[in-house]
């Protein structure tokens, strides 16, 4: 969605910004643009499209100013345009947002009515206009009375001609920060955008206020007293953020997995058993869940499929999980018994947001699976697991899946023993198991060249099947939305088991079948689902475990990850799967990073 990017300093403001935003690239955005504060005038360039499209226009004319604000557009309320790019507001006030108005067109008619004329379709210039409107040279005053007037979310940063020297911002329900440096100050969506200026940041509460200027910052809260607040410390550096001499983001990240995943489990381990009682979870908490359900979005919410087979395999809770855009409408049976487990790598998903909200409400125990310190969720929710991923730049999830998987099976583990399904001693071989499993990762990557060719024969493929029985099914839903998603090619995962009654008239020559074969207890069945589709003609890619063998003739190719228990197979899978995605989208020569109309956190509905 949206980036917002603000500077005041010693540098050329124009320079800072547009590399800032350049961080932001990752969130999505169709076009771009800022203010920049000229010789005591707000002079804004702005375009369509990607930055380098600013930047041309840059190089034309680039604004001379130590003071300014950015914005990489993500469209809701018109098409992208250079109309609709952001920053919008007049000589007197600029802004630029992230977010949705609710009330926009109520205020628009007020505004018309009022004599405001209105260039674009966006329901940011709505509160532009009415920041003019209500000026009375008080900027903090005015930016009050406009955020009780309007509904929705905002993320605001706000430059005043008068105030030359400065820039505003304030948030609800849309993520922003406040840098601080030697001398200069920003302000940001996310934290990659700072890091080259400083690792100190402040985390914005809903409705505080903050006034920047080159050598203070100074905080309000929603009725307007000055705070103070407790700076952070960024824990990652400018190179966890760049590429690393990788091609992609996605790339680095794949191959990060293993060390995310370390730094997510072992400091969670006490006496060799699952230790998660810094997150808030104590054996005792742990015994009393009637159910759980866990709910998220996209690749979090495949992060929770297996999680499903994983808790009611082991500690036999009936778990339920739900896409938080359905699960928030669909007036969900919940009580105080039951325990929400929310999962976001973001931490700022609106909809995973919404769900978590109505948990609360219903007085459910809530619990966040989180990546990004800080976000929203991670605030909001009763407790939170804190996985250790570090920036997921690619808008396609890799290390965030692994390190949401790696969680689960703390989180499995700890449940099944304090609920006495499982004994000290299985409890203890799990985690051993686990703690293997980084390195049986980085084995895994081996299949690298395999993946290679596999996505040379899937290239001009229109459509594919991904199945699986179990947790091997679980499973080939990540691997059907990394195809799909950064390769155009629709891919659709399916029970294999289920294939029969109906999809199975879909396969011919020319869809290929990805099978995934891991589970040992349930080989045979699948086994015998790959033959339906193999004799109907399809070209099968069979991932199986080391030490499993398929009849010769049943699949075109297989794939090997190494020997574990069937209850780890998921997350070392996931790997050969997220490798044919990455080569069948460079192969084809799409944005692997940043694919067409995706955003990596999405804040709206
Ligand atoms: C998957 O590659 C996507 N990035 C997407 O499905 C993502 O997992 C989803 O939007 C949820 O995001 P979150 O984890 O930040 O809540």
């Amino acid at each position: 969605m949206c980036g917002i990017v603000g500077y005041v300093g010693k540098r050329n403001s124009a320079d800072v910004l547009v590399d800032a935003l350049s961080k932001l690239e990752y969130r999505g955005y169709d076009s771009a643009g800022i203010a920049v504060m000229e010789q005591g005038d707000i002079v804004v360039e702005k375009c369509q499209g990607k930055l380098d499209n600013l930047r041309e226009r840059l190089a034309v004319h680039k604004p001379q100013g130590m003071v300014g604000i950015g914005h990489t557009r993500w469209a809701t309320h018109g098409e992208p345009s250079d109309i609709n790019s952001h920053p919008h507001g007049n000589k007197r006030v600029t802004i630029v947002h992230n977010g949705i108005i609710e009330n926009y067109l109520e205020i628009k008619e007020f505004l018309l009515g009022q004599g405001y004329h209105f260039v674009s379709e966006t329901d940011t210039e709505t509160v532009a206009k009415l920041l003019d409107y209500y000026y009375d040279g008080n900027p903090i005053k005015t930016i009050h009375k406009v955020v009780n007037e309007i509904r929705g979310s905002y993320a605001l940063g706000i430059m005043f001609r008068e105030f030359p020297d400065r820039i505003f911002a304030i948030r609800k329900d849309s993520p922003l920060i406040v840098a601080s440096g030697e001398g200069e100050n920003l302000l940001a969506s996310d934290v990659p955008a700072i890091l080259k200026y400083t690792k100190n940041y402040y985390l914005m509460e809903e409705n505080e206020l903050a006034e920047i200027t080159a050598d203070q910052i100074n905080f309000y809260d929603p009725h307007m007293n000055p705070i103070e607040k407790e700076v952070q410390v960024a824990n990652f550096d400018m190179e966890a953020a760049e590429k690393g001499g990788f091609a992609h983001f996605m790339l680095k990240e794949i191959y990060e997995q293993s060390k995310a995943v370390s730094t997510t489990i072992l400091p969670r381990i006490k006496d060799g058993m699952p230790d998660l009682s810094e997150c808030g979870l104590t054996a005792e908490l742990l015994k009393g869940f009637r159910k759980i359900f866990i709910v998220a979005c996209g690749t979090a919410m495949h992060a929770g499929m297996v999680g499903k087979y994983l808790i009611e395999r082991l500690a036999r809770i009936d778990v339920t999980v739900d896409i938080a855009s359905e699960f928030r409408y669909r007036d969900p049976i919940l009580s105080e018994d039951d325990l929400v487990i929310l999962i976001s790598q973001s931490g700022e998903t609106a909809d995973t947001k919404a769900a978590l909200h109505l948990a609360k409400d219903h007085g459910a125990k809530t619990l966040a699976f989180v990546n990004v310190k800080g976000s929203s969720i991670a605030r909001d929710a009763d407790m939170v697991i804190y996985t250790h991923a570090g920036p997921e730049i690619s808008v396609a999830s890799t290390k965030a899946y692994a390190v949401q998987l790696a969680a689960m099976y703390l989180l499995t583990f700890e449940l099944a023993y304090a609920n006495g399904k499982i004994s000290k001693e299985e409890c203890r071989s799990y985690m051993e198991q686990l703690t293997a499993i980084p390195d049986l990762i980085t084995k895994t990557l081996e299949v690298k060249e395999e993946c290679q060719f596999v996505a040379s024969k899937l290239l001009n493929a229109e459509s594919l099947l991904y199945i699986g029985r179990g947790l091997d099914y679980a499973l080939s839903m990540e691997g059907s939305l990394k195809l799909k998603e950064i390769s155009y090619i629709h891919s659709e995962s399916y029970a294999a088991g289920e294939l029969k009654h109906g999809t199975i008239s879909l396969v011919t020559d020319q869809m290929p079948v990805i099978a995934v074969a891991t589970q040992t207890d349930l080989f045979e069945k699948t086994v015998s689902n790959i033959k339906e589709v193999k004799s109907r003609g399809a070209k099968v890619i069979v991932v199986l475990k080391d030490g499993m063998k398929i009849e010769e003739g049943v699949a075109d190719h297989v794939i090997k990850i190494p020997q574990v228990e069937n209850i780890f197979t998921p997350i070392l899978t996931v790997v050969p799967l997220q490798l044919i995605a990455y080569y069948t989208s460079v192969l084809k020569g799409c944005d692997v990073d940043k694919p067409r109309n995706l955003a990596k956190s999405v804040t709206v509905e």
